[in-house]
């Protein structure tokens, strides 16, 4: 057994930002739009810092226009997570570029977004479910509108809502009528923090909007005291370490806080949160914790199962996955 054949969970990924740039080439040659200023000359995508990706990502998804293209998406996107042995994946959906927050639009949407993971389920054998995520820097009254879209089709596929994009922008509590209406359609909580922001923005994340998990979180590595506390409540990171050096917080995966954080008894999970643009997946994210920190099998192992229970999907799912992860590490 190497590290890299573990079956994997991961938590924290945009459907939209793992579009590979080659698939979002083609939709827009389909469609005549010229975006041609997003790529580097590699074919790769071209962004000089996280406000930069910001505008390459919405105007990657200027491609995508119809239900049709998030079936493709979705089946490109689970197609490469499989490779990599994710078996379970909770995934960012945002009704934002799914038919503009209307909610009849966002139903067909959301069908072909399903009728990919139930075909990917059948034959990749790799489980899919959406978290509905409104867009810090698109203001409050849209994340009203993705809120709605959210408690809609709250169910067995959507089991989340959360939010992200420019956290430097607003107030979590500025948000609150949004995750208001979200939790008590019955989903669970998860909110970007402490990627841009310091400890302060992930306090506000679990006191103001009562995250459950937070989308990085990193930066509360600057605040022993609120690290206590993550680790007390339980509070789940999802830790996107390659998101983050590449975007230039952290310079290298050895000064990454993971390591320190797993040292203190935080629940850290491991994920890629848009691979294509930052140059990762699951098994490079594993092989470089692996040289980093000299984390075993057995650490991977313990993450997986950590990552698992805190999944916002149903008992049985999990227990479904369970079996995987046991098989795959008899
Ligand atoms: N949307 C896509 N990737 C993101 C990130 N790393 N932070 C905030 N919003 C995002
Ligand atoms: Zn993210």
């Amino acid at each position: 057994m190497t590290i890299n054949s573990l079956p994997k969970v991961e938590l924290h990924l945009h459907l939209e930002g793992g579009a590979p740039p080659a698939f979002i080439k083609g939709l827009a040659k389909e469609k005549k739009l010229d975006i041609s200023g997003i790529f580097n000359e590699d074919g790769s995508y071209r962004f000089t810092d996280f406000w930069n990706f910001l505008k390459v990502y919405e105007a990657a998804c200027t491609t995508l226009q119809r239900p049709e293209d998030f079936y493709r998406l979705t089946l490109a996107v689970l197609e490469e997570s499989a490779k990599n042995g994710v078996v379970y994946s909770e995934t960012f959906l945002s009704p934002d570029f799914c038919g503009g927050r209307d909610v009849g639009a966002w139903r067909e949407y959301l069908h072909a977004i399903q009728e990919a993971a139930d075909k990917a389920q059948a034959t990749m054998g790799i489980t899919l479910k959406g978290i509905v995520t409104c867009i810090r820097h698109f203001g409050p009254e849209k994340a009203r509108q993705t809120a709605r879209c959210a408690a809609e089709t709250a169910g067995d596929f959507i089991v989340g809502f959360g939010i992200a994009g420019d956290e430097k922008i607003g107030k979590p509590k500025d948000y609150l009528w949004s995750f208001d209406a979200a939790r008590e359609a019955g989903l669970r909580i998860t909110a970007h923090a402490g990627e841009w922001g310091g400890p302060e923005s992930v306090r506000e994340a679990i006191h103001d909007l009562g995250a459950e998990r937070i989308g990085h979180g990193v930066r509360a590595i600057e605040d022993l005291a609120l690290v206590d506390e993550i680790a007390e409540k339980g509070i789940v990171l999802e830790v996107c370490p390659g998101s983050n050096v590449a975007l230039g917080i952290y310079p290298s995966f050895r000064k990454h806080p993971i390591g320190e954080f797993y040292n203190r008894d935080v629940k850290v999970t491991i994920s890629t949160d848009d691979p294509p643009f930052f140059h990762t997946t699951m098994a490079r994210e594993y092989d470089m914790l692996n040289r980093a920190f000299d984390w075993d099998e057995g650490v991977f192992d313990k993450i997986a199962r950590t990552s698992l229970d805190a999944a916002f999907c149903d008992a049985d799912t999990k227990a479904r996955i369970l079996k995987t992860l046991e098989q795959g590490h008899a």
